[in-house]
């Protein structure tokens, strides 16, 4: 449609019809089974409330969507199409790693290819925009949501909001093979006080601008259809009622002119939040927000009409949003087109192809970290070797994040299948050892309790402490449940639950070649499993070919690559714990009989494994690193280039980190900050040069005076294979 004729449709349409396209309805309201993803409202809708929505969510699947479709075009007055929108962060049936995971690969380019398979199997179903990327900057691994972000750092996530946008997008969202992106959660919704969710956050204006906004920016500049509020207030003000963030900071300094939808409930929040009375003070507020739709309550149906009547709220409010919410149907083409494109037969032949699981398995490979190798007990020997899997992740199908809603366990393959696919010629035993889940801590997930199959414990170790005696190595598949971390699955004790710390410590009395193995949503405290463990395997919630991927890890297929996108904390009491911290007046000097440092009696300051850790079967050796010049100026950029030589007897993939540190400042700078990172795969004795070129842009920072810019002075340039580095290199910045 061409913008005078949506603007002649605006015209036409009723002040009703107006405030319906504002109002995005639960999937369960004309979906029986759609699953709910935040708290049921009563929403007291008339049917002519709900046929002039202009959003639905939750409702998947080509032949209801096209019903549901026809049934409300039949019945809104103009035929306006409705959007179809859903979380699907991390594929559709092809389900790929969490993005936590994606985060480890550092390889935004990936990230976009399963962007883009997500975007197919999606769109073919009907869906038109998907909550996805979530980038907010996370540092606390009690918060549940970590899982759905790409990590601790700024540039990082920055990098993979751009990739994924771009993937979901592509050329056109009108295109057969795209789907509109929704960047979430505007924002700094990952800093939630005591890692609890939705709890305040409180920080900073200068950490706000320098640290957590600039991945929206990203998202924004790589040019999202929509953008998500948060739950959270900014400033003690709550984002769905944040005018300067809405509007002055997303609309007039970074130019965003698509569609602001809230959370959900999170513009009736707004008076549980204790800043609005009623439904009528809230619309009101979060309108003059710039919040175009209102997710899944009435707030927007049931008050606007008499606000725009009564004079409170001006009809121009309602015609903006309105129009950016037509515009971003026109651009997906659903007025000429409200299928976009999708039919069951493209759907079936794209969701769960080949190609797609391929990528699917390269994904989950690239994002498994590898914490620990002592002794290279990894790989795995094919021969000769009596292995025992134990733990309730063995054979397990569920290894999906929490968010996969149309995940089917039956596309899963189990670790015991890629196991039992590879190790023909050993003897392989299975167990499972014990329950996953704690008995005493009730787990509930977005469709009710979490039901654990009863099991006889006794039996279970029995059998398991059997097969560990007699192996040689024992692999221990352990970890959380999916629905312990996700949307309000905040954990203040975020070690693997209790019957399975038991059984390792049963498995580890007997045998003493342990390999673990983890599943999991968030960094955890992995202390009881490091100490009893030879090597240590971070496995996130890899995806329906998870278990594979974990196979041909183990016994050296493939190498592992991933690199921590989060640090795992020491333990929960040291938490948040994030590589980019500052000095303090009194940093620690590992001299413990100074009391007066900025140090635990108790633990260490180090994170049990830093932010970039990622070990592999081989060691490169870093040589020759140089700067072509020790000076930046306004118009001279330096590059570092390092060599990297395979020096082992394996090839192997080393992702090359480039941090810079400011040495000062006119308000305190980071140790270090991620600026560059590149990956390069290497076979044994081959060598290769990385390349980082430093400038003055990258540089820059919020100056105690608020400007962004940088500052003339001395930097450091650190390179190496984790933020942890001490191999640097020194430069000016001359103006
Ligand atoms: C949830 C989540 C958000 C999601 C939305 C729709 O409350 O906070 O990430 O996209 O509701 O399911």
């Amino acid at each position: 449609m061409k913008r005078d004729e949506l603007q002649k449709l605006l015209k036409d349409m009723s002040l009703e019809e107006k405030i319906g396209q504002l109002v995005q309805i639960p999937g369960f309201m004309i979906e029986k089974g759609a699953v709910l993803t935040g708290p049921a409202m009563e929403m007291g809708f008339t049917e002519e409330d709900l046929f002039n929505a202009g959003a639905t969510l939750s409702v998947f699947g080509f032949d209801r969507i096209k019903e549901i479709q026809d049934d409300f075009m039949a019945h809104q007055p103009h035929h306006i199409p409705l959007l179809f929108m859903g979380d699907i962060i991390n594929g559709y049936r092809s389900v790929f790693p969490i993005p936590l995971a994606q985060g480890c690969t550092f390889d935004p380019a990936l990230a976009g290819q399963l962007a883009a398979m997500s975007a197919k199997e999606s769109s073919a179903s009907g869906l038109h925009v998907t909550f996805s990327p979530m980038v907010d900057l996370v540092r606390d691994a009690r918060w549940g949501r970590v899982m759905e972000s790409t990590g601790e750092d700024t540039y990082l996530n920055s990098c993979f909001a751009k990739a994924v946008i771009e993937g979901y997008q592509g050329k056109d969202v009108a295109d057969a093979d795209s789907v509109a992106a929704c960047v979430k959660h505007f924002a700094a919704y990952g800093a939630p006080e005591g890692g609890r969710d939705y709890n305040t956050v409180e920080l900073s204006e200068r950490t706000l601008l320098d640290d957590y906004l600039p991945s929206y920016h990203a998202a924004v500049d790589a040019g999202t259809e929509m953008v998500m509020t948060s739950f959270n207030t900014i400033n003690r003000i709550p984002a769905s009622g944040n005018a300067f963030y809405m509007k002055d900071v997303l609309r007039k300094q970074w130019g965003f002119n698509g569609v602001l939808i809230s959370d959900w409930a999170a513009i009736n929040e707004l008076i549980t939040n204790g800043i609005c009375r009623e439904k009528e003070e809230a619309a009101t507020l979060a309108i003059n927000a710039g919040v175009d739709m209102d997710m899944c309550t009435p707030v927007y149906a049931s008050s606007l009409k008499k606000l725009v009547e009564d004079g409170t709220v001006s009809e121009d409010l309602i015609d903006e949003s309105c129009m950016r919410i037509l515009e971003l149907k026109n651009r997906l083409g659903l007025f000429e087109d409200p299928y976009h494109h999708a039919d069951n037969r493209n759907a079936d032949e794209v969701i769960l192809c080949r190609e797609h699981r391929e990528l699917c398995l390269k994904a989950a490979e690239e994002s498994i970290v590898l914490l620990k190798n002592r002794k290279e007990i990894l790989p795995l020997a094919k021969e000769g070797l009596e292995i025992a899997f134990i733990g309730p992740y063995a054979d397990n199908k569920r290894l999906h994040g929490v968010w996969s809603m149309l995940a089917e366990e039956e596309d899963t393959v189990t670790v015991r299948q890629g196991i039992e696919e590879i190790a023909q010629n050993n003897t392989v035993t299975f167990a499972k050892g014990c329950r996953l889940l704690d008995k005493k801590y009730p787990l509930y997930g977005f469709r009710g309790r979490v039901e654990e199959e009863d099991v006889d414990d006794e039996e279970l170790l029995l059998d398991a402490m059997t097969k560990a005696k007699r192996a040689d190595v024992v692999v221990m598949l352990l970890g959380e449940h999916p629905c312990h971390s996700g949307e309000a699955g905040s954990r203040a004790d975020i070690r693997i639950p209790k019957p399975q710390r038991r059984l390792l410590k049963a498995i580890a009395k007997v045998n003493s070649n342990i390999v673990t193995v983890l599943f999991h949503g968030r960094p955890l405290d992995i202390r009881g499993v490091d100490r009893r463990s030879k090597a240590v395997m971070a496995a996130w919630f890899p995806g329906i070919e998870g278990g594979r991927a974990v196979a041909r890890l183990l016994y050296g297929e493939t190498a592992p690559s991933g690199h921590l996108a989060m640090s795992f904390p020491y333990c929960v009491g040291q938490v948040p714990v994030h590589y980019d911290s500052f000095t303090t007046g009194r940093q620690y000097t590992g001299n413990d009989e100074n009391r007066f440092q900025s140090k635990y009696l108790d633990i260490p300051n180090k994170p049990l494994y830093p932010f970039g850790h990622g070990l592999t079967y081989t060691t490169f050796d870093y040589t020759d690193v140089e700067l072509s010049g020790d000076t930046v100026t306004p118009t001279t950029d330096i590059t570092l280039n390092a060599k990297i030589k395979n020096i082992g007897n394996r090839a192997g993939t080393e992702t090359v980190q480039l941090y810079i540190r400011d040495l000062y400042g006119s308000v305190v700078r980071p140790v270090r900050k991620l600026k560059g990172f590149k990956r390069i795969t290497l076979n044994p004795g081959e060598e290769g040069t990385v390349s980082f070129v430093i400038n003055r842009e990258m540089l820059r920072f919020t100056r105690a005076d608020m400007t962004f810019d940088a500052e003339p002075g001395d930097f450091y340039a650190y390179v190496g294979t984790n933020s942890a580095t001490e191999r640097h290199l020194k430069f000016t910045l001359t103006e």
